[in-house]
């Protein structure tokens, strides 16, 4: 028996690092408009959406654009990162996150994916891990952003399931809160020092197993 009946994933930062393909791709784009972008600035926007992001790096550089010029911006930087994620093979997928996944499904734990990008599909058939997933929501699903709960929210009512037989797996504040807002467990993945409000923090899903998610 496990105390959960579903577990729901975040992609960037839990099964992947793709935040350097997004550094990347927002570098080039800044260096394109003119002024710097450091890696300081992009551990800023992780698990911040497309046009939020694009939003906060003009601020950051000092520049003004209309809504038009940002859309063509934001279509820009993403042709680079799709141009980098079309490389991506399993050998990307971060220590243990196949493992659990596989861990879960054998205890009838359900899984989904709750994500904030609209990349998430192809990301996942590069990596060979869209069959893990029983359900997937991510940016081309969502309206509102994280700390929204609207995505977690809407892979528990996937899963045929409440909010409170669900786990959440987050590498972002903003994820963390989104979890919390929807009435969830949440596992923060990196520095307990920054996902305060998680309910453990493990550097990665290679610490965590069933009988850790049955003591949450
Ligand atoms: C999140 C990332 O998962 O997805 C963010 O942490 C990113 O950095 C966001 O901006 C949106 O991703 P995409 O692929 O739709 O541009
Ligand atoms: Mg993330």
């Amino acid at each position: 028996m496990t105390k959960y009946n579903a577990c729901i994933f975040d992609l960037d930062g839990v099964i992947v690092d793709t935040a350097v393909y997004h550094y990347k791709a927002w570098k080039r784009l800044a260096n394109e408009l003119g002024f710097d972008f450091t890696e300081e600035n992009n551990e800023k926007l992780k698990g911040v959406s497309r046009v939020r992001s694009l939003e906060l790096i003009l601020e950051w550089g000092g520049v003004t654009k209309t809504e038009a010029e940002k859309e063509e911006l934001a279509t820009r930087k993403n042709d680079w990162y799709v141009e980098m994620i079309n490389h991506m093979t399993p050998a990307e997928i971060l220590p243990g996150a196949k493992e659990f996944l596989e861990a879960c499904r054998a205890a009838g734990i359900k899984t989904a994916l709750g994500s904030a990008s609209k990349n998430s599909m192809t990301i996942l058939d590069h990596i060979n891990l869209t069959n893990l997933f029983d359900a997937i929501i991510d940016g081309n699903k969502v309206t509102n952003a994280k700390p929204d709960p609207e995505v977690f929210l809407k892979g528990a009512e996937a899963l045929h399931v409440s909010p409170s037989e669900c786990v959440v797996f987050e590498d972002a504040i903003a994820g963390v809160e989104a979890a919390i807002n929807g009435g969830m467990k949440v596992v923060g993945i990196g520095s307990p020092k920054v996902l305060k409000e998680a309910d453990l923090v493990v550097s990665g899903l290679n610490e965590m197993s069933l009988e850790r998610l049955n003591k949450l």
